[in-house]
């Protein structure tokens, strides 16, 4: 149960979280509101204590150089030198913030508690306020703040303006840990040891991108996937942003993260507020593992697909689908729905889409149990490769001379679901659309319009380009029966140009941009509350806890080879949960990278996450898809446990050629393992894989050997692992029985 106090006395806030706690305080000037504590729980006694000792409780020093004080919201003003939260210039050429605390507020909603801070500056109209969320079933704690023009005097003008900033605790020395990758490699573990300076991550590309997660979990130097402390940060923000890591002179850390202010100052006009993004923070005392559950359960319960909660921050929809809609979309126990199978057409067929080829796809899809077919890219009109059609999105009438009803009536007919994909922020120069608007894109007037993948993009910051982005998906799913959008964009920004605001703050395009496709796709799934969107962004681009709120699930690599994949999944895992990751089964050789893999392989990996078939089901053997419908089934009956279960994060193929997960249902009555091995060399192979989370007292059967061992055992002794050489893999069922008498060493 969350809960917020305040203690007059002593002037501080305690936020306590499920199992963790913040705590904040006022500078003895009232001027500063001072970061306490993020950790394990504590007590008011214990804050009292910290804001007792000052500045120096941090660590900082104070000789004169600078102030280093753990501000909650670093304004720029001052003798202070540090990263900035917030940066402002005002009409008479004053530049910096003086601020005092005008107020607080604690409130209570059904899905836990809120604190708000109002600071003021004490010479100029600027406002800001401070929002803490924290939940009654979580430890992650939501931030964010708000800014106002409360009016008077000329414009302000925002250089920079983050979410919120994390105050890290005094240790010897810090590791940054974080995602990196490039297309078809997404969401690669990394890591750095941060020294004194700063460690930047961002993204200028006016998307999350697929180089950087705005994502970061720092430890000192000792936290392992299963044991230690770790502090943790994800923006919920799909466009440029930038988080900076800080070790200041005085040796104290702090993380500060927002959209990115490169290029964008934000002119505020007498009245304006602005709402910035969410800059979540979760803190775990059981290493790597125990904090990628933390965020998992906050997603699953808070994030995925409809939050319903309260607005406030862009990053949420304030209110999404009408309550009786929303209940379609969770399962009984207040989850999202359990994700259905896939399949999707873009591997077996690229831009060669016809009504009978389809059909035939989608006639051997369902024959092996699919339960959602979603036609890819190549059904729109001139698209016969990718220099054209974007932008024209009515049906090929060559591919579908019908349209597009008889393949959506047959594809339901074999009691499938039918979905589309659609990449509606682009267009071809070779369009009827750009033929037409030109004027629609970004761009400079004087400047090249340089083309990605032969296309443009829309500048969704127009307000009428938005309303026609809007009303041509509102239009396909008004007239057609789809189920399934995915919503892809298949290139980042350049010329971020728009050239009739010229004089009037054209660079609000980059935040602009996001706030309107937010918008869309709010309208979108208030209007289609039974259709389910996936985030695509060539691969794995555009992949964040705001894009999660509009989305069930993300189509998270175009990189499609099992072996690859397991790496780009574990990655995936330290964010984001399970049920949101698509995963295909496609062809060996891999069309991408031209490996070789065992069916049964490429269906362990992919059942893992949230399955999907992305093969040319018409080259597949009579014995292949017997093999695939029988890993259809056996994945149908093991999907609550992946999808909604914990997950154990067992073996990384980062440390040798083994990867392995295991999900552990919620009650404890069932678990999951996967074991995936790569090519082995030299190194002696570990015979046997350490499960984790059981109850060492309770005894487990194997569901398909029938063999009962302990969960002690099971912990301790593992299970053994294949034999074969080089790309094995296991599927692992076990199912509690009952409680074990006795622990025996051989279990
Ligand atoms: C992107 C997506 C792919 C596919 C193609 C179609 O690359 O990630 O899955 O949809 O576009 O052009």
């Amino acid at each position: 149960m969350a809960d917020i106090s305040y203690d007059d006395e002593h002037r501080t806030w305690l936020i306590r979280l499920a199992s963790t706690a913040y705590g904040l305080g006022l500078s003895g000037d009232g001027r500063v509101v001072r970061h306490l504590h993020w950790g394990p729980p504590c007590q008011p006694d214990d804050l009292a204590v910290l804001a007792a000792a000052g500045p120096a409780a941090h660590g900082t020093s104070r000789i004169g150089w600078g102030e280093e004080e753990p501000a909650e919201y670093v304004p720029w003003g001052g003798p202070r030198f540090d990263e900035p939260t917030l940066k402002a210039d005002f009409a008479d050429g004053t530049r910096g913030i003086e601020w005092r605390v005008t107020g607080h507020d604690i409130a209570r909603d059904q899905t836990g508690a809120t604190l708000t801070l109002d600071l003021a500056d004490l010479a100029y109209p600027l406002r800001a306020r401070l929002h803490y969320r924290a939940f009654d079933d979580s430890d992650v704690l939501e931030r964010w703040a708000s800014i106002r023009h409360a009016g008077g005097g000329g414009p302000i003008v925002l250089r920079q303006a983050h979410s919120a900033n994390w105050w890290l605790p005094r240790r010897e020395r810090w590791r940054l840990r974080y995602l990196t990758g490039g297309w078809a490699s997404e969401t690669r573990p990394a890591q750095a040891v941060l020294g004194p300076g700063k460690f930047t991550l961002e993204s200028r590309r006016g998307v999350t991108s697929h180089h950087l997660q705005p994502y970061v979990a720092l430890d000192d130097g000792t936290a392992t996937e299963h044991s230690g402390e770790v502090w943790s940060a994800l923006l919920a923000w799909s466009g440029s942003f930038r988080l900076v890591a800080e070790t200041t002179p005085g040796g104290s850390v702090h993380v500060s993260g927002g959209w990115n202010e490169f290029d964008a100052p934000l002119e505020l006009a007498p009245g304006d507020e602005l709402s910035l993004p969410v800059f979540a923070g979760c803190y775990s005392g059981a290493g790597l593992g125990g904090l990628s559950r933390s965020w998992h359960a906050y997603e699953l319960r808070h994030v995925l697909g409809d939050p319903a909660r309260a607005g406030g921050s862009p990053s949420f929809p304030a209110t999404s689908v009408p309550p009786g809609a929303r209940a379609a979309r969770l399962a009984g126990d207040g989850l999202p729905a359990l994700r259905p199978v896939l399949y999707n057409s873009w591997e077996a067929t690229g831009f060669d889409v016809t009504e009978e080829g389809q059909a035939e796809l989608a006639r051997l899809a369902a024959g092996l149990g699919v339960e959602l077919f979603v036609v890819d890219d190549g059904w729109f009109a001139g698209r016969r490769d990718d220099h054209a059609g974007l932008g024209d999105w009515t049906p090929d009438p060559v591919k579908f001379p019908r349209g597009l009803g008889p393949l959506i009536d047959r594809v339901h007919e074999l009691g499938m679901g039918f979905g589309l994909w659609i990449e509606p922020e682009m267009v071809n120069p070779d369009s009827d659309l750009y033929r037409a608007h030109p004027d629609w894109v970004l761009h400079f007037d004087r400047r090249s319009r340089s083309e990605r993948r032969n296309q443009l993009v829309l500048n969704l910051a127009r307000d009428d380009v938005a309303e026609w982005v809007h009303a041509v998906v509102d239009r396909l799913l008004s007239e057609h029966r789809i189920d399934f959008i995915k919503w892809d964009m298949n290139r980042h920004f350049s010329e971020p140009g728009w050239p009739d605001q010229a004089g009037r703050n054209p660079e609000r395009v980059w935040t602009g941009y996001v706030r309107n496709l937010y918008a869309i796709l709010d309208r979108l799934r208030a209007a289609h509350p039974d259709v389910a969107f996936e985030a695509c962004e060539g691969g794995g681009g555009r992949i964040d806890l705001a894009m999660l709120a509009r989305s069930e699930q993300a189509w998270i690599s175009d990189n499609t080879d099992a072996w690859d994949r397991i790496l780009i999944q574990e990655g995936f895992s330290q964010a984001y949960p399970a049920q949101a990751m698509m995963c295909w089964v496609t062809d060996s050789p891999n069309p991408l990278t031209g490996r070789r893999l065992p069916l049964r392989y490429r269906f362990h990996v992919a059942m893992s996450g949230a399955l999907g078939l992305g093969g040319d089901l018409t080259r597949w053997s009579e014995a292949e898809l017997t093999e695939a419908r029988d890993l259809v089934a056996r994945y149908k009956e093991i999907r609550p446990v992946v999808q909604h279960g914990h997950q154990h994060r067992l073996a990384s193929t980062q440390d040798g050629p083994l990867g392995a997960v295991q999900y552990l249902s919620a009650d404890g009555g069932r678990a999951v393992v996967f074991a995936w091995t790569g090519v082995r060399r030299f190194r002696p192979w570990p015979s046997r894989l350490r499960l984790a989370g059981l109850d060492p007292a309770a005894r487990y059967r194997d569901e398909d050997s029938g063999e009962e061992r302990s969960g002690a055992s099971l912990m301790r002794l593992g299970l053994p692992l294949p034999d074969e050489l080089d790309y094995a893999s296991v599927l692992v069922r076990l199912r509690r029985t009952g409680i074990s008498g006795q622990i025996t060493a051989s279990g």
